[in-house]
């Protein structure tokens, strides 16, 4: 085991640090000569049969349920299709109406975790085809699936999944690409989309460049018993994602909201030992997460600003900033869940915990 952490305290540590690499494993080989779009080899379904593609479906656990959250921001963006994203353990009960031209996929970095394997049976089923994404090869899952994609990030140890989430929303982003370029996104917006992906392993190495910042932050931090995280849009899911990660090695309660939400509830909680970490990149809603912030620091709330190089934040409005490179919205997600990867880390390290196996938790969950 030392011999494979190599130089690194933890799997977790290590498996932060192999994203890079994990994302060009996502990506090789899988865009086309012309350098617009991205070709899959495995879905077994032709480009006439995913083009009348009504509806897709998304059905996972866990972390992997946060990639299709994130993958469905793209694909009803890029490809105008409508996405529904449930939980399998919830899917597999609730006998959803499913329409005939529905493209089913299930996420799972294990492809053992038993609810998403009966969620694609009960799908098989009634008729559908599945397609999974999905890292180990030649799991039940992808044994079982009628094709999918391989995510080829490497064996993930830590029982916290970072690298194979990194990856799925990789893979999220080529296929909202893929089914774009089938449909009515142009050339041109196809072209900026792949520069933006292949972009994404160096912007990831600029990000974990912050390591040494976050975790400074993190000691700070690490004995608070309650935070928030807030994000709007594709970031929602990855602030769901920060707030899992750092219950699961940390055990410190953590909650995610969509920002604008927080003055429905979670406000109430805000005091000067509940602070909240807020993604507040340089977009469109970069003014109203900021009025966010605003309403959390009038009550006195710590914050930590996760923000993008080119964003203008107001002095002093967060406590402690963490900067990530501006990026493609497709990427975005990507870049924005390193800084939470490391703060989870880092506090999880500095609380003692036993970050590669936490308590009460398996890497992969194959009972009901
Ligand atoms: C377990 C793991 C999580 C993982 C989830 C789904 O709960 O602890 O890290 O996200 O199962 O696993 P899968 O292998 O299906 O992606």
């Amino acid at each position: 085991q030392d011999a494979e952490l190599g130089d690194y305290a933890h799997f977790m540590e290590k498996e932060i640090f192999e994203q890079p690499q994990a994302l060009e494993n996502a990506m090789r080989g899988r865009f086309a000569e012309d350098g617009s779009t991205a070709n899959f080899g495995g879905l077994n379904l032709s480009a006439n049969e995913l083009r009348a593609t009504s509806r897709l479906m998304f059905c996972a656990c866990g972390t992997a349920m946060f990639a299709g959250l994130v993958t469905e921001h793209l694909v009803e963006r890029f490809a105008r299709i409508p996405v529904e994203c449930d939980h399998a353990s919830e899917f597999r009960y609730r006998n959803t109406p499913l329409f005939s031209n529905t493209l089913f996929f299930v996420i799972s970095q294990s492809g053992e975790t038993i609810d998403t394997l009966a969620a694609m049976r009960e799908a098989q089923r009634k008729g559908f085809k599945v397609l999974a994404i999905n890292n180990v090869v030649g799991s039940t899952i992808a044994r079982e699936a009628d094709g999918g994609i391989y995510q080829h990030a490497g064996p993930e140890i830590g029982v916290a999944s970072t690298k194979a989430f990194t990856s799925q929303l990789m893979i999220g982003a080529m296929l909202a690409l893929y089914l774009g370029r089938i449909r009515d996104m142009s050339f041109r917006d196809g072209v900026e989309i792949v520069k933006a992906l292949k972009a994404a392993p160096d912007l990831v190495r600029e990000a974990l460049q912050q390591a040494d910042h976050i975790k400074q932050i993190a000691q700070r931090y690490a004995q608070v018993s309650d935070m928030l995280f807030l994000g709007r849009l594709e970031l929602f899911p990855i602030a769901a994602e920060g707030a899992l990660k750092l219950k699961e090695i940390s055990y410190i309660h953590a909650e995610a909201y969509p920002a604008a939400e927080m003055k429905h509830g979670p406000i109430a909680l805000i005091n000067a030992d509940c602070p909240s970490v807020f993604l507040v990149p340089n977009n469109e809603l970069f003014n109203k997460v900021v009025s966010s912030m605003q309403e959390i620091k009038a009550r006195g709330g710590p914050i930590i600003a996760i923000t993008t190089d080119d964003a203008d934040l107001p002095e002093g409005l967060a406590d402690d900033v963490i900067t990530i490179p501006a990026c493609h919205e497709a990427v975005l997600p990507i870049v924005a869940t390193i800084p939470l990867q490391l703060f989870s880390y880092y506090v999880a390290v500095e609380r003692g915990c036993d970050v590669d196996k936490p308590r009460n938790l398996a890497k992969s969950v194959t009972v009901e």
